[in-house]
């Protein structure tokens, strides 16, 4: 079921994926050039792509999506907000040297799917949108993490989110493409409990050796006033 909601006095339709809290502060964590081309690798139905096309009108900003129904909530999220600084593609990242070309980009960023395929309980009745923008079931962080690397020309800034269980391996697999990361925060849903997500700041081909960490808490998403879509 759509739903139509306010969130930073703009309108989202969403579906079963919904605005979260950890998404919408990985947005904040965002810093974009005030010009040039910005990739957001896994766009949904457009909530860091239209924050960040409003903070940033003078960037351009490609939004990649390869699932049907969120390309199209974006596509409507887009001219409901009257959004022109933003170029829509449906498009899947592990081809993505088929929709775009390399060394485009002057900053990419993503919050790909990060749980594990195995944490996916089949009795659990999830739609198939939800599955795919959740978990690992058909693509991979590091497809992700390779495309980014297709597109950023060098020494420019990829912005990457991910599950803080994982965050070892994701900096070694950043490393290994040759992302030195400059900026970790990580993310605490409430004050006394594990982090649960992260955010990193990375430059292609830079040296990175010192590493700035800073945390923040979370909390329910505030400011998301919404109601359910008419239909037609
Ligand atoms: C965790 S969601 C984040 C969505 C959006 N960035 C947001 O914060 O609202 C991950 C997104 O990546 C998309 N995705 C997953 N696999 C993909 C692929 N192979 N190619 C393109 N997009 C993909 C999902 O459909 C989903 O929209």
């Amino acid at each position: 079921m759509e739903k139509l909601v306010e969130f930073r006095g703009l309108k989202f339709y969403q579906s079963e994926f919904k605005i979260s809290s950890d998404n919408a502060l990985f947005f904040d964590f965002v810093r974009l050039p005030k010009g040039g081309v910005a990739v957001e690798l896994g766009a949904g139905f457009g909530l860091g792509t239209i924050l960040l096309a409003k903070r940033y009108p003078n960037t351009q900003i490609v939004a990649v999506e390869y699932q049907k129904p969120l390309y199209e909530l974006l596509l409507k999220n887009l001219s409901l907000n009257g959004v022109e600084n933003v170029k829509p593609l449906l498009c899947d990242v592990r081809e993505i040297e088929r929709c775009l070309p390399p060394q485009m980009a002057d900053a990419v960023l993503s919050n790909p799917p990060f749980w594990r395929r195995e944490y996916l309980n089949p009795s659990t009745k999830r739609s198939e949108v939800f599955v795919k923008a959740n978990y690992e079931v058909e693509t991979e962080y590091t497809h992700f993490l390779r495309a980014a690397k297709y597109l950023l020309k060098s020494h420019k800034e990829f912005f990457f989110m991910f599950n803080s269980k994982r965050l070892d391996e994701a900096l070694c697999r950043l490393r290994e493409l040759k992302f030195a990361p400059l900026e970790l925060r990580l993310v605490f849903p409430t004050e006394g409990k594990f982090s649960n997500v992260f955010f990193v700041r990375s430059k292609l081909g830079g040296r990175g050796r010192d590493l700035k960490v800073d945390y923040v808490i979370g909390s329910s998403p505030k400011g998301v006033k919404g109601k359910k879509a008419q239909k037609g």
